[in-house]
C-alpha cells in the first residue's frame, strides 16, 4: 500500500504515532509530510531521526513544508490518486481549525484538500478530541528551583547543540531531545517526558465535531486505529 502520512506540531500522541509509522513502514511505502511545527516538535521530543531513517526513495520521501514553497507540488500526488491512504496524526488544533474552514495554505492542510479532490481516503487523529482535561507529555525542561547555580553548568556543557542557557531555560528550537543533559546535572534540574495536564478548549472540540461531519474524512481517536484501515 502507498500511504501519505502527515505529522503536525503536536507533542500529544506523537511518540505513539511514530511507533505506528515504524511498524507500518515494514510492509508499506510511506511518504511523510511534515508541517513546519511538526518538524520542530519531532526534534524537541528526540523523534525526528526515527522518522528520517524510515524515508528514502520514491514514495518514501520526507516532504518538508519549507522545501515545498507555496504551491506544495508534492500534494498533487494526492489529487491524482497516487496514494491509497492519507493519514494525518497527530493533528494540532490549529490544523483542524484550518481544515474545517477549507484553508489549504500549508503542506498538510493542502494535502488534506488534494486528497479530497483525488478521492483518497483520509484518516485524521485530532489531539483535541473531547471536552475535559488531558494528560500530555512535555519535552526537556529546566526545573530552576532545583538549580544550584554551579560555577560550571555541566548540563549546558554536555549539550552538543548549545541548547541550554544556564539558570534560564532550554532553547527548544535547538534541542534535539537526545537526553544527554538529563544525567549530567547532579541536582536533577533537567526533566524529559514529564506529564502535564492541559484543558481542552471549547472551540477546538467544536472544530473536531465539524471534522467528523466532513465528507471523505474519518476521525480516529488514536493512531493505533489506523491499522484497522490498512
Ligand atoms: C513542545 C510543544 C508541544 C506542542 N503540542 C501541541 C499539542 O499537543 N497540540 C496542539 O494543538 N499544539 C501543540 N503545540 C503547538 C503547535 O506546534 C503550534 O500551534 C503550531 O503553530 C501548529 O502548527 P501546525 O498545525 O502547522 O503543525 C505544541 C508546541 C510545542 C512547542
Amino acid at each position: 500500500m502507498k500511504i501519505a502520512w502527515g505529522i503536525t506540531g503536536a507533542g500529544h500522541l506523537l511518540a505513539e504515532t511514530v511507533d505506528v509509522i515504524e511498524d507500518l513502514a515494514e510492509d508499506h511505502e510511506i511518504t511523510i509530510f511534515l508541517s513546519n511545527a511538526g518538524e520542530e516538535v519531532l526534534k524537541m521530543y528526540g523523534l525526528y531521526e526515527r522518522i528520517a531513517t524510515l524515508t528514502g526513495g520514491r514514495y518514501k520521501e520526507l516532504a518538508l513544508d519549507s522545501d515545498q514553497s507555496f504551491s506544495y507540488p508534492i500534494s498533487g500526488r494526492l489529487s491524482l490518486g497516487k496514494y491509497d491512504l492519507f493519514v494525518l496524526s497527530p493533528t494540532t488544533s490549529n490544523t483542524v481549525a484550518k481544515i474545517v474552514h477549507g484553508i489549504a495554505d500549508s503542506l498538510v492542510t493542502n494535502s488534506v484538500a488534494q486528497a479530497g479532490k483525488g478521492g483518497v481516503q483520509t484518516l485524521i487523529v485530532p489531539v483535541d478530541f473531547e471536552e475535559g482535561d488531558v494528560e500530555t507529555i512535555l519535552p526537556s525542561k529546566l526545573d530552576l528551583e532545583s538549580c544550584a547555580d554551579c560555577e560550571v553548568c555541566e548540563a549546558s556543557n554536555s549539550c552538543s547543540q548549545g541548547a541550554i542557557i544556564p539558570k534560564k531555560e532550554i532553547n527548544l528550537l535547538k534541542c534535539i531531545g537526545c537526553g544527554d543533559c538529563t544525567d549530567s546535572c547532579q541536582y536533577d534540574v533537567i526533566s524529559a517526558g514529564k506529564l502535564v495536564t492541559i484543558h481542552m478548549r471549547g472551540i477546538d472540540i467544536e472544530n473536531t465535531h465539524k471534522l467528523v461531519l466532513m465528507d471523505g474524512i474519518y476521525v480516529l481517536k488514536h493512531p493505533n486505529e489506523v491499522r484497522k484501515h490498512i
